[in-house]
């Protein structure tokens, strides 16, 4: 056996010491790109040529949009992504995928192939009729060649390692699946529903990794139980006040824990990925605890109309919308207003840059 020479083997590991720390201190903010993929939250036009109900091109949406425009964004105004990418010093807006407008150049800085309504079940895509996951993931594979002709395979391949891929999705599944249909809940306990559902997602990242991505933010679930549209079917079942649905809060964190759970066992699986949680949850929670912190004074209803039922084609400009939407935390019956997005926004920021600015 050759013996091992400890002057040897310190002086390496010091001089990784070093290179290290020199990488560390020329460290500039190294997120290039961003990417997202999921459902309404991240939607920023996909849907506008679908066939499907889950549609917002229409006013008052968008009304405190630059230009006014509604653009497909469920909001009255720009989404935690739009947020992210301006913060990053990316540019202004995440444009949608299928945005007839979009340039090679917007590929190379970020798109959003997000898909009002999508979820991870196929049952809820046969509900919702959105691109499921699987349908964006073949958008993301057809903009990847785009990219590859316009910087080259080399170029292509530094960008996508080093772009953050966003994914905001589970929610749909919930609210529109789970809650509301018997199906589901005939199959599965909400906890065997739960491992369903993020295998599902476990296998997404890992085809996303599969085309050469490494860095993930993943979202988990807001408090689904105090979305106004929960909040309003409660109360007209057991006729009560309008407080948030307990049980439901109670599934969301339940799935938020799983989550990440889940997501360290990818991380560890996948070779150099890095994959961060989310948490939409506790942000939303102290907004509906400490609404004025914020400049809330309207918690459980939305903006667009009464705020109890509103969403997609019956948030509409033949029905009433309040005033003044940033004192609301909630724009239609499930979806956050900008003012909302923005403080979910800058909280993901400070998770995001924490791991992957150097
Ligand atoms: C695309 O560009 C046209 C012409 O400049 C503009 O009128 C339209 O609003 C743009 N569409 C979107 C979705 O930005
Ligand atoms: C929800 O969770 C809290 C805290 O864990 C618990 O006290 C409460 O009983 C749960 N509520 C329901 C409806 O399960």
């Amino acid at each position: 056996m050759e013996e091992k020479n400890p002057v040897f083997l310190v002086s390496i590991s010091f001089a990784f010491l070093i290179s290290f720390s020199v990488q560390t201190i020329n460290a500039s903010p190294s997120i290039p790109s961003l990417y997202a993929f999921g459902d309404s939250t991240l939607d920023s036009g996909n849907n506008d040529g679908l066939n499907t109900l889950f549609h917002s091109n229409h006013p008052p949406y968008g009304r405190d949009f630059p230009g006014h425009l509604a653009t497909g964004r469920f909001s009255n105004g720009k989404l935690a992504t739009d947020y992210m990418v301006s913060n990053l010093g990316l540019k202004e807006l995440l444009p949608a995928y299928l945005d007839r407008n979009l340039t090679g150049g917007d590929l190379l800085t970020g798109v959003s192939f997000a898909s009002a309504g999508s979820g991870l079940d196929e049952l809820t895509i046969d509900l919702t009729k959105a691109f499921d996951m699987w349908k964006q993931l073949d958008y993301f594979h057809e903009a990847l060649r785009r990219i590859k002709r316009e910087v080259g395979g080399m170029k292509s391949r530094n960008l996508v390692e080093k772009a953050l891929f966003v994914i905001s999705v589970g929610t749909n599944d919930m609210l529109f699946n789970y809650y509301d249909l018997p199906r589901r809940r005939l199959e599965y306990s909400v906890s065997e529903y739960q491992d369903f559902l993020l295998q599902e997602l476990e296998s997404f990242i890992r085809r996303l990794h599969r085309q050469g991505a490494r860095r993930f933010a993943v979202a988990g679930l807001p408090p689904i139980g105090c979305l106004p549209m929960q909040v309003t079917l409660r109360s007209v079942e057991h006729m009560l006040g309008r407080v948030c649905v307990e049980q439901q809060n109670n599934d969301s964190r339940a799935y938020n824990t799983k989550l990440q759970l889940s997501l360290l066992k990818s991380q560890a699986s996948l070779h150099k990925a890095k994959i961060v949680y989310l948490d939409a949850y506790n942000v939303m929670m102290d907004m509906f605890t400490n609404p004025h912190k914020y400049g809330f004074d309207r918690t459980l209803e939305g903006c667009c109309g009464t705020g109890l039922i509103e969403l997609g084609p019956l948030c509409n400009e033949l029905v009433w919308s309040c005033s003044d939407a940033s004192k609301y935390i909630f724009w239609d019956s499930v979806h956050p207003t900008q003012a909302a997005y923005l403080i979910i926004a800058n909280a993901f920021q400070k998770t995001v840059l924490s791991h992957f600015n150097h």
